[in-house]
């Protein structure tokens, strides 16, 4: 007879899906080339959409959860992995078309897999987790289209959320100012001891901006959208870049060209989940080299596998700090 193992699935009924706790047989996970022993997985916001049914990110159901993973190889029936190798997937469509990180064993294709760095504990990988990896390549967005600390404050909107929290970490540790966005003022002390130097109210962002504003920031992360990054490039310095990764207050871009035809602003958009590898596997070096791991434990909190959806529910609703990791085995 086959293992038993649990696992966050969501299945659908009357056309809304929505993700519980069940238990499944090993012999029914995907037939891929890896056999991991999930140690830890964690709550991201497109998890928050996925096992509420909010938003349609399963795109096959019945869909075991998680967007992110991280355990120790069981099996591999690929030469590049061998039983014992810490790992970690982030995205290439977990929990979309594959089955996730909340799980107590998954079954994970072997060309989505990075090597944990060995700087970080398997609950570490996930308190960076998608979120972490994310802002990494925010701020790599950033050090690439050569913005140098000197040249002003950085903006990060969505600041107490997981990936504002982990690019405020990385900003500072890089020497930049943050400037850090947020609707929760009590957070301030939080986002302070994270880095930030300034704290900013969401709703000076909020509204609709002029196509031009004064000139404020050398570069920004935003995790919004809508009108908070409409207002973030109307304040983008001369050649400033906004490398742009969210949605969390909306789908629409109301801005104009004025920002890139007359300051020659860039609008990086950063995507996570299809990143080629050799960008992930630069990032995970830079979040090795650059985390702090005090202030990574300050921003996160670790909940069972149980929690999964109402924590889901929770971080769309704004409540969540900093990041979730989810011990798959508690
Ligand atoms: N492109 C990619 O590959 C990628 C990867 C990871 C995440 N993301 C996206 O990036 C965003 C952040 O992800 P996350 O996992 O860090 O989520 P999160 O922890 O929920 O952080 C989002 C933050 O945005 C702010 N926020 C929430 N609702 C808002 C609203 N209605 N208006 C303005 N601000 C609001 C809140 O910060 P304050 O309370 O501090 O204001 C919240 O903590 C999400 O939209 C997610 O889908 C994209």
């Amino acid at each position: 007879m086959s293992a038993q193992i649990r696992a966050i699935v969501a299945e659908e009924t009357d056309g809304k899906i929505k993700g519980s706790l069940k238990t499944i047989d090993v012999a029914d996970l995907p037939d891929n080339d890896v056999l991991v022993d999930v140690a830890y997985s964690t709550v991201n916001y497109k998890d928050g959409l996925a096992m509420s049914g909010a938003g349609r990110i399963c795109r096959k159901t019945p869909m075991v959860g998680g967007i992110d993973l991280a355990g120790v190889v069981a099996e591999s029936r690929d030469p590049a992995w061998q039983a014992g190798d810490r790992v970690l997937v982030n995205g290439y469509g977990l929990s979309e078309d594959q089955w996730g990180g909340y799980a107590q064993k998954q079954r994970v294709n072997a060309g989505f897999l990075v090597r944990v760095p060995d700087a970080f504990g398997l609950d570490e990988a996930m308190a960076i987790g998608t979120a972490g990896y994310t802002a990494m390549l925010c701020v790599n967005a950033i050090r690439d289209h050569g913005v140098k600390p000197d040249q002003g404050p950085v903006l990060v909107s969505g600041a107490g959320g997981g990936v504002g929290s982990v690019a405020i970490m990385l900003l500072a540790r890089l020497g930049y100012q943050v400037a850090a966005i947020t609707g929760r003022a009590a957070l301030s002390d939080y986002l302070k001891s994270l880095g930030a130097t300034e704290v900013l109210d969401r709703g000076e962002f909020a509204r609709e901006p002029k196509p031009l504003e004064k000139e404020r920031w050398a570069a920004g992360v935003d995790n919004v959208g809508s009108t908070t990054l409409a207002t973030m490039l109307a304040q983008m310095k001369y050649e400033g870049l906004v490398a742009a990764c969210g949605l969390a207050g909306g789908v629409p871009l109301p801005t104009t060209v004025m920002p890139f035809i007359l300051r020659g602003v860039t609008l990086r958009g950063i995507d996570s989940v299809q990143a080629a590898m050799p960008r992930r596997l630069r990032a995970w070096r830079d979040l090795a080299e650059l985390i702090d791991r005090d202030k990574l434990k300050l921003a996160t909190t670790v909940e069972p596998m149980s929690r999964v959806p109402s924590l889901a529910q929770d971080i769309l609703a704004g409540k969540v700090q900093g990041r979730v990791v989810i011990d798959v085995n508690a």
